[in-house]
């Protein structure tokens, strides 16, 4: 029998913007991470007392607002420790406290639990995703069925473009994608699903990819995203 995992991942809805909050459970130390706290932390604190977690990291996909405007609250409760990565606490300039400052590859412990940050750049010069097990909480990075924009400050649809190829190559295929916003029919899929139906993860030429995330996309596609097939995403 396999063994069971030793965390779970609660996710919230909060926000105007359908942002997912997301929980990792170490179950064997009762320790929490809570991923991109926003908005009504009041759930996320009552999601974790009702489960006797306690909150004892702050895991940053990225700065933009709608993923942070809830980390005071979670530190006027908790005493946790604050992670993102070097690279997005120097492109949001932000006075932190003492932040665990990460670089890709690093492994984050909690408990038993393993969450390795990964350094996907493209929304952000900073942005990350976590892995724990077989999920991949992806931030703004990479939606089910979409991704995040690249014009924002600090966007770059070229970076997007190497981050996504990299990502398709290179994690398992059974990866359970956990994204940021609820924005397509399903709150989460997996790797393949996307590969097949995804409209970025189809591009082999980072010409074509920038010109459909920036010029092409936004004016032609409405959420809820469902999936495109391969070779239907714009006319030449
Ligand atoms: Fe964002």
């Amino acid at each position: 029998m396999p063994e069971a995992a030793p965390f779970s991942i609660h996710a919230l809805e909060l926000g105007p913007m359908e942002n997912f909050v997301y929980l990792v459970h170490d179950h064997s130390s009762g320790r929490a991470a809570v991923v991109d706290p926003a908005w009504e932390v009041s759930e996320v604190l009552a999601l974790a007392g009702q489960h006797g977690m306690r909150i004892t990291d702050i895991l940053l996909t990225h700065s933009h607002h709608d993923h942070i405007n809830g980390i005071g609250e979670v530190l006027q409760r908790y005493d946790a420790q604050l992670h993102l990565m070097k690279a997005e606490a120097q492109f949001w300039g932000q006075q932190l406290d003492l932040p665990t400052l990460h670089h890709g590859g690093d492994e984050i412990r909690l408990g038993e639990t393993v969450i390795r940050a990964l350094h996907t750049p493209g929304h952000t010069p900073g942005s990350a995703c976590y892995q724990v097990g077989e999920q991949l909480l992806t931030g703004d990075t990479l939606f089910v069925f979409g991704c995040g924009r690249c014009d924002l400050r600090g966007g770059d649809p070229e970076q997007m473009y190497h981050t996504l190829q990299d990502m398709a190559r290179r994690l398992p295929a059974g990866t359970v994608i956990r994204p940021g916003h609820n924005y397509a029919e399903h709150d989460s899929s997996t790797l393949a699903e996307q590969v097949e139906g995804n409209p970025f993860l189809h591009f082999d030429e980072v010409d074509r990819f920038t010109r459909y995330r920036m010029h092409y996309h936004d004016g032609h596609r409405h959420s809820p995203y469902g999936p495109v097939r391969r070779g239907e995403e714009m006319p030449d």
